[in-house]
């Protein structure tokens, strides 16, 4: 049985560096998977993720919800569907839960900026926070997916993030990543007994992590809610 893997997780929380080790152990057992990232993983969704991620574009909260659903839906169905059909196991670097909790800040925050805290502002942020909630989840109607929630402890996450932001998104200040990694684990909290969620705690460096045991909670049928720690 194969399904769909998303690893998400706040900035620097390990999410590229498991998503190459689980591929690298799944070759080593012989069992067949394929890697992609959101945005991207076709030609027309990279072409895309070079205008999402390019700081010198505008591009306002709903235009970036809508260039991401692009791209997830061109990768959804020229890749994901098709490898799935064909027993391939998919490993994706972020998927729709990068697009709720990202462009919802993103919305948050440029609201703010133009007029301040007031409670105007708070109900059309939860407002665009359903409407995108909505838009996003619908994406992967009818694929399994399975969600590997990647966090650490703050400093650790301070720490791996880059130092040089060169784009839209790693240009955001402390406040942004602030916000980021509470709606990630206000969301893992809330999934604590969802067989389909395991939070994944990389504050000790990946080398230190069960592999194996992670493989298994991809692979297994009937899965038991896990919180995998190292
Ligand atoms: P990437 O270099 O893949 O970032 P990271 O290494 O942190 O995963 O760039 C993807 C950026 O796009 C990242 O900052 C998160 C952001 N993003 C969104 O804002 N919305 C989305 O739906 C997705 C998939 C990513």
């Amino acid at each position: 049985m194969s399904r769909m893997i998303a690893i998400e997780g706040p900035d620097g929380s390990g999410k590229s560096t498991l998503l190459l080790a689980l591929a690298e152990r799944l070759g080593q057992l012989g069992l067949a998977y394929e890697t992609g990232r959101q945005p991207g993983g076709t030609v027309a969704g990279e072409a895309i993720r070079g205008i999402l991620l390019d700081p010198k574009i505008p591009l306002d909260p709903i235009s970036q919800v809508y260039l991401f659903m692009a791209s997830r839906t061109a990768y959804l169905e020229e890749r994901v569907r098709p490898a799935v059909a064909q027993g391939i196991m998919v490993l994706c670097d972020r998927l729709d839960l990068s697009t709720i909790f990202y462009q919802t800040v993103m919305m948050k925050h440029n609201l703010i900026e133009r007029f301040g805290r007031t409670d105007a502002v708070t109900k059309q942020v939860m407002q665009f926070h359903r409407k995108v909630n909505e838009i996003s989840r619908g994406s992967t109607d009818g694929i399994d997916v399975r969600y590997i929630i990647m966090d650490a402890d703050d400093m650790v996450l301070d720490h791996r993030r880059p130092r040089a932001a060169d784009d839209r998104f790693e240009a955001q200040g402390a406040e942004f990543q602030k916000d980021m990694r509470s709606f990630y684990r206000q969301y893992t909290g809330a999934h604590a007994n969802n067989p389909n969620v395991l939070t994944v705690d990389s504050t000790d460096p990946i080398e230190a992590l069960d592999l194996d045991r992670i493989i298994d909670w991809i692979y297994k049928e009937d899965v038991c809610p896990t919180k995998i720690t190292a």
